[in-house]
């Protein structure tokens, strides 16, 4: 299979190294810079701006002014800015997705796959925009008419990871965008450059000058964050991240009582029922363990499999597993990249030990490697059986290729120990029975269920969580509410 690089991207233009603030390409203040590495040969492939807590300010500043005006177009207007900004992401699907790949590490396929998830956004919240309806309130006192009106929030500040460096910034500022708010994006250090390749789409599609601003940081985040979270100026934070993180946003903007929403860990119980159809169960865990290497927030971290399908699971999954090809992303016969980080390697393994020393047996892999003698962050695809409840996957995501498996015996059980969980934000039901699902479904402590599929995630459909995985929607009807405000107005019409 070809592998591709950097000097096949069709407009080299997407490919910018710099942060931007009202429509021009900056470098930091303080000229500080840090570099991107590509996970699978660790090659830097860009120098970025270090900004820190000053940038911030001016990209916050030009956000401030530009949403005086932009609060007042047309939703027409905006939908159409948002609709040409999805053609232009179809159009260059293959250069967003060869960015994704070098900086994410994730196959060519996925990250295709990931543009077109992103660009969903923009077609779904150009609908939305122009479905913002207030109401009439039926008022007590005749003399008195009320109605609510919809307003847009102001400066959004949209935080996003490395694991979705697009979608998970379109699911955000699609939606801001479309309400009226103007926005200042925060991309990951480690994948900011698909972010500013959305941005050049963007200004392209016309959205006016500081209505999207990009900082990029590796080593300043903290600051950059606070600095986001303590200005009065940004009105809205959306953060997709840590649960840890995610905590620390909460306490920094208490100060100011900025609206948030919050999209963070998970822990997703994955629950195969004897009565579940093996290949559509087997073909869902692939899905739903190997997306992004297992680096996803609703990736399967707990399989439960009940024990008169147990067996037959784990031999029907290890077999398709080892047909499974481990590599550099841009070689289109890899389906399973590296991870992002190096530490995240040192995690997966010491996640395995552990599972290991507690008494699971290792049905494949279990160890890093070096593919094709790539230096970058692999690990082989593991499979582990007879997972102790006391092991430290059970309650911390692994975050990468692991399928943990869990004997279970009863539905009552499965539920108690799925819903024993700090974390609350995806759930995967393996099940033929109608009864069953919708049973288990309203049973578990989640704010997404998937029945029969690997991927639960769609423009369309709401996306977040409860308990420790955070507040808010993005996505469906409900993710635009969260960048608007209702105000009512009350008027004396005495005859
Ligand atoms: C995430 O991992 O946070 C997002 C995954 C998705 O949208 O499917």
């Amino acid at each position: 299979m070809p592998t591709i690089s950097l000097s096949d991207l069709k407009r080299k233009d997407l490919f910018q190294q710099k942060g931007y603030i009202a429509d021009s390409w900056v470098d930091s203040v303080s000229g500080e810079v840090f570099e991107v590495r590509n996970p699978a040969t660790l090659d830097i492939i860009a120098t970025l701006p270090e900004m820190g807590a000053a940038d911030t300010e001016h990209a916050v500043a030009a956000a401030f002014e530009a949403f005086k005006t932009y609060k007042k177009t047309s939703a027409r207007q905006r939908a159409r800015w948002l609709r040409r900004w999805n053609d232009l992401c179809h159009e260059h699907l293959d250069d967003l997705a060869l960015i994704i790949t070098l900086e994410n590490g994730k196959p060519l396929s996925e990250a295709k796959a990931e543009a077109v998830y992103a660009a969903s956004f923009l077609e779904w919240f150009a609908g939305e925009a122009e479905r913002v309806h207030g109401e009439v309130v039926p008022p007590a006192n005749l003399n008195h008419r009320i109605l609510t009106i919809k307003e847009p929030l102001g400066v959004a500040a949209c935080l996003a990871p490395w694991n979705f460096p697009i979608a998970m910034i379109t699911r955000k500022v699609g939606a801001a965008l479309a309400a009226g708010c103007t926005t200042v994006w925060k991309p990951a250090g480690e994948t900011p450059l698909s972010t500013l390749a959305l941005a050049t789409l963007a200004h392209e599609a016309g959205f006016p000058k500081g209505s999207i601003n990009v900082i990029t940081t590796l080593n300043r985040i903290a600051e950059v964050g606070e600095a986001l979270c303590l200005s009065k100026a940004v009105r809205k934070l959306s953060f997709t991240g840590s649960t840890r993180i995610g905590k620390l946003l909460v306490k920094q903007c208490a100060s100011n009582l900025k609206k948030l929403s919050l999209e963070l860990g998970g822990n997703s119980p994955f629950i195969v029922f004897d009565d579940a159809n093996l290949e559509t169960a087997t073909n869902a865990c692939l899905l739903a363990k190997f997306r992004n290497s297992g680096q996803t927030c609703v990736s399967a971290n707990r399989i439960f499999v009940q024990r008169g399908i147990y067996d037959r699971f784990a031999d029907a999954l290890v077999e398709k597993i080892k047909a499974m090809k481990v590599g550099n992303g841009t070689d289109g016969s890899v389906s399973i990249g590296p991870l992002t980080h190096e530490r995240a390697v040192e995690k997966a393994l010491s996640h395995i030990d552990d599972a290991k020393s507690q008494g699971a047996s290792v049905l494949l892999g279990g160890a890093a490697c070096s593919p094709d003698d790539l230096p970058g962050y692999f690990i082989q695809p593991t499979v582990l059986s007879g997972m102790p409840m006391e092991s430290i996957i059970t309650v911390e995501e692994s975050f990468a290729p692991i399928v943990a498996l869990y004997r279970f015996e009863t539905e009552e059980e499965v539920l108690e120990k799925a819903n024993d969980c700090d974390v609350g934000l995806g759930s995967f039901i393996m099940t033929e029975s109608l009864s069953r699902s919708f049973r288990v479904a309203e049973s578990l402590e989640v704010g997404m269920v998937g029945v029969n599929v690997g991927i639960l995630s769609a423009c369309e459909s709401p996306f977040g969580g409860v308990k420790e995985s955070g507040y808010g929607r993005e996505g469906g009807r409900h993710g635009i509410d969260e960048y608007l405000t209702v105000k009512s107005i009350l008027i004396n019409v005495v005859s």
